[in-house]
């Protein structure tokens, strides 16, 4: 019982057809002596009907069919009779008489009805993902991953980029994560780290000559799994040489552009708009801002001397910031919904969120009281109007801004202000080199220790690391960071001056990644690159919110796959045999 077809692939034209269709099944309704089995593969679905004058016996199998069984169908192709056509279906012209069933495998009784996965916890799902695979949903993401996997490729081998496979047993890669080691049996005592991604490799492979080169990598990092991370995930890993960063932005720009048009056949507009990480910061308090709504963050510090808040004038006194939303036609939120707003500013460490109201004749509620006399000023330098309600957060700079942009995004979507249907690609550009480390004490890169400063800033990088900007680059969709890169530094005296900055020896140095140096000391010529997230690609075009939906076998917000089960212990053989031995939890929380 072969199939002859699939279940997405006949029409009215297999009129009086014998056919044999593979598949599972979907539904199976009897209505009063007559089955309809709807029979499904990857393809489609088809409708079989068992009638009343069906032999006995496949009758009696018929109505043995419970969801999911795997089965193989042979029966006549009848077109339908014009009232009967289904137009939301791809075979809805026809349906098959069927004259055989034969079950080539029964099933249980599901954990969750395929095709109704709102009912089933992401857990479940996770662990019954072959099931959960097997959803039309599903079906479609897998289908678009691949298509888009195919498509970056295709794109790729046009503009002469070669892909180029890095290993994956490599020297831990200092990108700012965990690694994630592997113990080498061979080497007893050494370990291997997973990639974070390819990074040291890639320029390696600059120094080698290929100029262009890209890779559909795999990268790992023991980081904690949320919404749009993953232990292990995948980059669209890209390095060129001679280039500029205009030109970095500008292929990156074209691949995705091609990767839209091919897979989903949309348009997206180039140039993306770019702006810079203290523009970013300023409007919309991130440095992935989502874009597709305005009510941008506003500086308030102008308007503060002549008020009376002591709050404010305080933070301004020690050199923080006042920054102020503009939350239009929002004067009647509840004080319980305002202090919801303020929790998710607490999040993001801000002390409290004030507020007030404007209304006819001035402002109102909250820290109104302060500001009586200034009303007419406020509204005229913040362009606001009676119905809309301010919110404030006033501390260091960075906070202000982070905490008021946590607001405005969570009014962004209750209030319903973004547009599902846009794909807003913007780049920010000009990040701080360093960023200083409280806790340590120390400068640390704030991308990776390979980015290049910009020119102006070459000569004097050591007098005040936290004012260096660097040739570094980010892309931003939809409040999104997609992708990440910059210029490398390829001249081994900047680049030991770096190492310096962030308090590395250069015997640690050439102990992590001499063989990095070692290379540029042989003809490196100047490279950059970017990588982008696959997986969070993926899940923008699929117009997901995690990117567990868009990865076949994810593992859970607890790093683990509850499918197969992973981690788990292992022998205690295959420890000796790596020359292991395992704490057990508790003695290592006493040690502590
Ligand atoms: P970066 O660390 O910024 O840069 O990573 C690049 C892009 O990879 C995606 N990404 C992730 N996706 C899912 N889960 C994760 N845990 C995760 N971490 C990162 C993001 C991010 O923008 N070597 C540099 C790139 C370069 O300089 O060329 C790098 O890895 O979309
Ligand atoms: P308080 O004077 O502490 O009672 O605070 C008055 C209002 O100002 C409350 O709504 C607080 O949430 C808010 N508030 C306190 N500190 C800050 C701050 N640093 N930034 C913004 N609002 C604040």
């Amino acid at each position: 019982m072969k199939r002859t077809h699939t279940c997405g692939s006949l029409t009215a034209a297999d009129d009086g057809k014998t056919v044999i269709l593979n598949g599972w099944v979907h539904r199976n309704r009897d209505h009063g002596g007559i089955h309809f089995i709807n029979l499904r593969d990857r393809y489609g679905i088809t409708q079989i009907v068992v009638g009343p004058d069906a032999e006995p016996e496949l009758e009696k199998i018929a109505g043995s069919l419970k969801f999911e069984y795997c089965v193989a169908i042979e029966g006549l192709v009848h077109k339908r009779p014009d009232e009967m056509i289904n137009k939301d279906m791809a075979t809805g012209e026809i349906e098959i008489e069927a004259k055989t069933i034969s079950i080539l495998s029964t099933c249980k009784v599901l954990p969750f009805m395929i095709d109704e996965k709102a009912d089933a916890r992401d857990d479940i799902r996770i662990k019954y993902r072959f099931l959960d695979l097997r959803t039309e949903s599903m079906q479609k993401k897998i289908r678009l991953r691949h298509k888009a996997a195919f498509a970056v490729r295709e794109f790729f081998e046009g503009e002469d980029f070669y892909e180029i496979e890095t290993p994956t047993l490599i020297k831990s890669t200092p990108e700012g994560a965990r690694d994630f080691l592997v113990p080498a049996r061979l080497n007893p005592g050494k370990f291997f780290a997973l990639p974070q991604s390819p990074q040291l490799f890639k320029q390696i492979l600059m120094v080698s000559g290929f100029d262009k080169y890209f890779q559909v990598a795999r990268c790992y990092r023991d980081e904690d799994a949320r919404g749009d991370r993953q232990l292990e995930f995948t980059q669209v890993d890209v390095e060129m040489s001679f280039v500029s960063r205009d030109d970095v932005l500008a292929m990156t720009e074209r691949m995705m552009t091609h990767l839209f048009k091919k897979t989903m056949d949309v348009d997206l507009i180039t140039p993306f708009p770019r702006l810079s990480y203290k523009e970013a910061m300023d409007r919309f308090g991130s440095d992935k801002p989502e874009q597709r709504f305005a009510m941008e963050l506003q500086d308030f510090a102008p308007l503060v001397p002549g008020c009376d808040f002591k709050v404010f004038k305080d933070v301004l006194a020690s050199g923080g910031s006042v920054k102020v939303l503009v939350a239009e036609n929002c004067s009647s939120y509840s004080r319980k919904m305002i202090t919801e707003l303020e929790d998710v500013a607490k999040t993001y460490g801000a002390k409290g969120l004030a507020w007030m109201k404007v209304t006819a004749d001035g402002v109102d509620g909250g820290v109104g009281k302060f500001f009586t006399n200034q009303a007419d000023n406020i509204k005229e330098k913040l362009g606001a109007k009676e119905g809309d309600l301010l919110l404030f957060v006033a501390d260091k700079y960075e906070t202000a801004c982070k905490a008021l942009g946590a607001v405005r995004l969570r009014l962004g979507q209750d209030l319903k202000l973004i547009d599902k249907s846009i794909f807003h690609f913007s780049w920010v550009l000009d990040f701080p080199l360093f960023e200083y480390n409280e806790e340590e004490e120390k400068w640390d890169p704030a991308h990776h220790m390979f980015s290049m400063p910009q020119e102006r800033f070459i000569d004097t990088m050591e007098e005040n690391p936290g004012e260096v900007i660097g040739d570094l680059y980010d892309l931003v969709c939809n409040g999104y960071e997609l992708g990440s890169g910059s210029i490398r530094v390829h001249d081994p005296e900047i680049q030991k001056r770096i190492f310096k900055i962030v308090g590395f020896s250069e015997e640690e140095a050439q102990e992590r990644f001499g063989f990095l140096l070692d290379s540029f000391e042989y003809g490196a010529p100047p490279h950059g690159g970017i990588a982008t997230g696959f997986d969070r690609t993926i899940m923008i075009m699929a117009g997901e919110d995690s990117i567990r939906e868009v990865i076949p076998f994810p593992k859970n917000t607890q790093g683990a796959s509850p499918m197969e089960d992973s981690p788990a212990f292992v022998d205690e053989q295959q420890l000796i045999d790596l020359h292991l031995k395992t704490i057990p939890v508790e003695k290592k929380k006493e040690n502590k």
